[in-house]
């Protein structure tokens, strides 16, 4: 009688442990899934490759250090004005969805005209409130324009002087 009691409960634990590693495994997969997705939209591999290790990888941001894109009303700025900020980098105190960063961001005049206008559409189709055609050819003539400027840009007001100087 107590024999048979005592083999229930063990496979009754048996169960449970098999429960936990489903679990678990359900767990870890989940992780992955949320880290990269599999598919990626158009843009999306060069934000996340230039962008998203300060930004994130869902554009949440790192504050108090780097402000979020979602959310961002930088994203209302025309599309010549956030590939200016990419190019020329930013400092300054800024506003960023209801916080004050006091942050630097470098030029990165490194990356190429396509990885350029493939971020900016990519930023404005996930968290912007408008659609973007920006292209090749818009970085192309921002960066013959701007020959020689210096950068990086001061806050939200260098950004909007910048654009005032667009021939
Ligand atoms: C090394 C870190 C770093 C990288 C890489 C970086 N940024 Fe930034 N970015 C910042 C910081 C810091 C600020 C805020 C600067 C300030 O406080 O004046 C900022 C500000 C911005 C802003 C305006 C504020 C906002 O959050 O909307 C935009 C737009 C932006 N970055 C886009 C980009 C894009 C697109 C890329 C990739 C091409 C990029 N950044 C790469 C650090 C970075």
């Amino acid at each position: 009688m107590l024999k048979t009691a005592k083999h229930c409960n063990r496979s009754a634990d048996f169960r449970w442990l098999a429960a936990a590693a489903i679990v678990t495994l359900a767990l870890i997969g989940c992780g992955d899934g949320n880290s990269l997705p599999d598919e990626l939209a158009p843009g999306q591999e060069p934000y996340l490759r230039w962008c998203a290790s300060c930004h994130g990888n869902a554009g949440e941001g790192k504050p108090p250090t780097f402000p979020p894109l979602a959310g961002s009303e930088w994203l209302d700025l025309p599309d010549e004005g956030l590939a200016m900020i990419i190019l020329y980098g930013l400092r300054g105190e800024i506003e960023v969805a209801g916080r004050t960063y006091r942050g630097y961001m470098p030029p990165m005049q490194h990356l190429s005209d396509q990885d350029i206008a493939e971020v900016v559409v990519f930023m404005v189709d996930q968290w912007g409130d408008r659609e973007s055609d920006f292209d090749v050819n818009e970085v192309r003539q921002l960066r013959e324009a701007f020959q020689g400027r210096r950068p990086p840009l001061d806050g939200w007001d260098g950004v909007q002087e910048a654009l005032g100087e667009l021939p």
